[in-house]
């Protein structure tokens, strides 16, 4: 278990390059259980995550063969027997739920570990199952499984809309098992991301006929079979996010290539709002800072809205704000670990049910902080990266799994970010 040991207080400069989206790339790897043995996907532009790894992994229990080169993934399936998505894989990968619907739509069956929460909440995938029954398949639970038997799924009406709006992972699910129904399917209050996007655009090229991509109403015409495809993964909105954290936390000057604004104009009006000035070119960010936020309240909403997943970066931010700042988070209610710790580092926030009051404070002091899931790390990191002194970020392993060498790519521009092994036994906190 590592943790990164952070000299805060060092401006950071330069440029860096944004990876791969891995909520991209997991799915679209997923999407390879549709191919015939034989055909082959090639995804260029894949991350290095632990992520992707253990998608891999289980891509190969269910006969589909991952070689990586580089940043280049091709997938080949080999067997298409195989249906089962083990425990102990999805226990360590929530995004594994993402195999569904492709088996049951491809391989007629599906055995598939539920997933279980997390610490960002209950995360349940009622949505995904209901959606994959609507198109024909009968699915039960049974000893923590999900079960799935179908003969050829058919095209229906499927509604995608749960309490906190629709599901991205539903919705590619859904996807998944519909481009080879019998017939037409229509999903109704679909999930627009653009990592959805890029899943339903990688399906069209393999063959699949999917319309309204980018809108809440898809039309997908099912199709006898899909064949391989060579396509590139859309740069992460969400790494580019921290990035863009990271440089205005510190008063730098950073520009983020390789980078989507077309997909982040919520993230990139809400630093502008904060007095952060931010210039964008087709797939560049420019984030200039002089350390000094207005408070901005922030709502996190399904897509094109401010997304959940820099709802914790941005408060990070907001703790140096100057003023009352207001989050309310609306897609997870739960997703506050990050409050108790940034506190540790002198941040004034308090919680009030699904939303967090911060008070911003003229400063934040180094201090041993712990992570608790992805971007709750990288808030931490965030955090640190501002603070006066030295901070210490205990189980990056969880950070590992959605940001690709971060702490090099930190001190590319100017950070000091040292990544230590934790000492066997080290006494670290336990989050009661
Ligand atoms: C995806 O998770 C992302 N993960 C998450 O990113 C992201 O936070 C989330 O979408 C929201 O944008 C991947 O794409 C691999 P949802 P997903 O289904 O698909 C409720 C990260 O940090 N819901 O869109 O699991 C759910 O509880 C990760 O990279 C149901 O009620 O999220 C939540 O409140 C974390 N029933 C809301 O909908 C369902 O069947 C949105 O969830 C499914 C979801």
């Amino acid at each position: 278990m590592d943790k990164f040991i952070v000299e805060g207080g060092r401006t950071l400069r330069g440029t860096v390059r944004a990876k791969g989206s891995k909520n991209a790339a997991l799915p679209m790897m997923a999407a390879s259980i549709l191919l015939d043995p034989g055909d082959r996907l090639v995804l260029r532009g894949v991350p290095q995550l632990s992520d992707i790894k253990t998608m891999s992994l289980l891509l190969g229990k269910l006969g589909v063969r991952a070689d990586r080169a580089g940043e280049t993934v091709t997938l080949r399936a080999v067997d298409d027997s195989e249906v089962e998505a083990p425990y102990e894989i999805v226990r360590q990968m929530r995004a594994s739920i993402c195999v569904l619907g492709p088996l049951v739509g491809r391989r007629r069956a599906a055995r598939v570990s539920q997933p279980g929460g997390c610490v960002i909440g209950v995360r349940p995938v009622d949505l995904h199952t209901r959606g994959i029954a609507q198109l024909g398949a009968a699915i039960s639970q049974e000893h923590g499984y999900i079960v799935a038997q179908a003969r050829r799924l058919v095209g229906r009406t499927v509604y995608l809309g749960g309490a906190f709006g629709s599901t991205v992972t539903g919705t590619e699910n859904v996807l998944m098992a519909a481009v080879l129904a019998q017939g037409t399917s229509l999903i109704e209050c679909a999930a627009c991301e653009p990592e959805v996007q890029a899943v339903a655009e990688l399906l069209n090229a393999m063959g699949a006929r999917i319309q309204g991509i980018g809108s809440p109403r898809l039309i997908v015409h099912g199709v006898r079979r899909l064949h391989g495809a060579d396509v590139e993964v859309i740069p992460d909105r969400i790494e580019a996010g921290t990035f863009m954290a990271a440089a205005a936390v510190t008063g730098g000057d950073v520009r983020i290539d390789h980078s989507r604004p077309d997909h982040m104009v919520a993230v990139v009006e809400h630093f502008r709002s904060a007095g952060v000035h931010v210039e964008t070119g087709d797939d560049w960010i420019r984030v200039m800072s002089n350390g000094l936020f207005k408070p901005v309240d922030v709502a996190t909403l399904p897509y094109p809205g401010f997304p959940t997943d820099m709802q914790a970066q941005f408060m990070a931010l907001m703790t140096l704000g100057e003023g009352i700042t207001v989050i309310t988070e609306k897609i997870y209610p739960d997703r506050f670990m990050h409050v108790a710790e940034l506190g540790r580092m002198g941040a004034r926030i308090r919680k009030e049910g699904s939303c967090a009051i911060i008070e911003g404070v003229k400063s934040l002091h180094g201090a041993e902080v712990m992570a608790s899931d992805l971007r709750a790390s990288a808030s931490l990191v965030v955090a640190a990266l501002a603070a006066d002194g030295v901070s210490e970020v205990h189980r990056v392993y969880h950070l590992d799994r959605g940001y690709d060498h971060l702490e090099r790519r930190l001190n590319a521009l100017g950070a000091r970010v040292q990544r230590v092994e934790e000492k066997k036994g080290a006494l670290v906190r336990e989050a009661v």
